[in-house]
């Protein structure tokens, strides 16, 4: 039985709430299932900022970047949106992302069969989806530098930020790519405007010229399309993608476009995960896809499933438990097929259940 230290941090909104229910999961496989995962909580987002006037402190990032993986719920909300840019709640889950390296996110988009019909799109152009965005998370213009506001002429303001990617940085997020899709269905798209943006012809070249010379990917189909056709063809006929790999932007957008397709954005899970650093150590984040979606929060309604299959993402691609990872995966599934839904995905005949009965339910599952 080996020891791992997670760092929770539940944030703001109902990020608090899902929190609990793997709280809950965690304290059923220490006991049952023969684990040692010992939980640090801290706070982050608003939550930080109302007691430390900073969304994220120095010791909570010091905390991050000593603990085998990072749990986090959700920050942000309506009353932090006047705060000034370096207060607000998203800035805490930038810095994680900055400070611990971690450039390779990995947003899945399933369509659970059972959930199919929850989604705008005709049943049999989603159903058993399964798609993997590998979104670039610490580089482009999220991070670029110039960036900021100035007065020019006028009284008139000029606002700057800055797309800008190295060889470097293109190259390890799309190994990363590679290294899935040899894992899955052997086919990867890289979305760019290479058409427009010197940073996109930048990276389609990269990207094509690393697989090119590199052995152990012969098996593995590459194509590039342009990001906004991308867009376009997710829409369209989703299923011709397996994954895909993309930068900053264009990640946060078509990750949201793809994770809306399932019709269920409460149960995409994701992942953020850093180079290996000399010691061999990966840090890692592991965060529901959604929002902190305040206006339910507090109400026990949320759904805790996106939660709980990040932590599952965090036990395979951190902890090194694939097999309980496993059996989380398919108790998310048999507890659908029981009928149990949410109110974000509640349909008819089915029957709804609070935040806390799904968390409960998912343990049963796994008795
Ligand atoms: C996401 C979010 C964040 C982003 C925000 C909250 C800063 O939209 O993780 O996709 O833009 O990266
Ligand atoms: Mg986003």
């Amino acid at each position: 039985m080996t020891k791992k230290n997670l760092l929770l941090l539940p944030g703001d909104g109902i990020g608090p709430e899902i929190m609990e229910e793997v709280k809950k999961l965690i304290s059923f496989l220490n006991k049952n299932k023969n684990l040692d995962l010992q939980i640090d909580e801290e706070l982050v987002g608003g939550a930080s900022y109302e007691k430390n006037k900073t969304p994220l402190t120095d010791d909570v990032l010091y905390k991050a970047q000593d603990s085998d993986a990072v749990l986090l719920g959700a920050v942000g909300g309506p009353k932090y949106d006047k705060l000034d840019f370096s207060k607000r709640p998203e800035r805490a889950l930038l810095r994680l992302r900055k400070e611990l390296r971690l450039f390779a996110n990995l947003r899945p988009a399933i369509c659970f069969s059972e959930l199919a019909s929850a989604s705008s799109l005709k049943k049999e152009v989603i159903s058993d989806l399964d798609i993997m965005i590998v979104r670039e998370l610490t580089g482009g213009i999220y991070f670029g530098e110039p960036r900021g506001i100035e007065p020019i002429q006028n009284g008139e303001r000029k606002g700057i930020n800055t797309h800008v990617y190295t060889t470097k940085e293109i190259i390890r997020v799309a190994k990363v790519a590679f290294d899935l899709a040899k894992k899955r269905n052997k086919k990867v798209t890289s979305a760019e405007k290479s058409n427009v943006m010197e940073a996109g012809l930048l990276w389609k070249e990269e990207v094509q010229k690393f697989y090119d010379e590199s052995k152990d990917y012969k098996d593995i189909e590459l194509s590039h399309m342009l990001a906004d056709n991308c867009a376009m063809q997710l829409v369209r006929n989703p299923k011709q993608f397996d994954v895909i790999v993309t930068d900053n932007l264009f990640g946060d957008m078509l990750s949201d476009e793809a994770a809306m397709l399932t019709g269920s954005l409460g149960m995409l899970p994701s992942a953020s995960l850093s180079e290996k650093d000399k010691n061999g150590r990966i840090r890692s984040m592991y965060e529901p896809c959604h929002g902190s979606a305040p206006d339910i929060a507090g109400q026990g309604i949320a759904n805790p499933l996106a939660m709980i299959l990040s932590f599952a993402m965090a036990l395979k691609y951190s902890l090194n438990f694939d097999e309980i990872s496993n059996e989380i995966e398919v108790a998310v599934k048999a507890v659908l097929k029981d009928g149990l839904r949410t109110p974000d995905i509640m349909e008819n005949g089915k029957k709804k259940v609070s935040t806390s009965d799904m968390g409960s339910a998912i343990i049963d599952k796994l008795k």
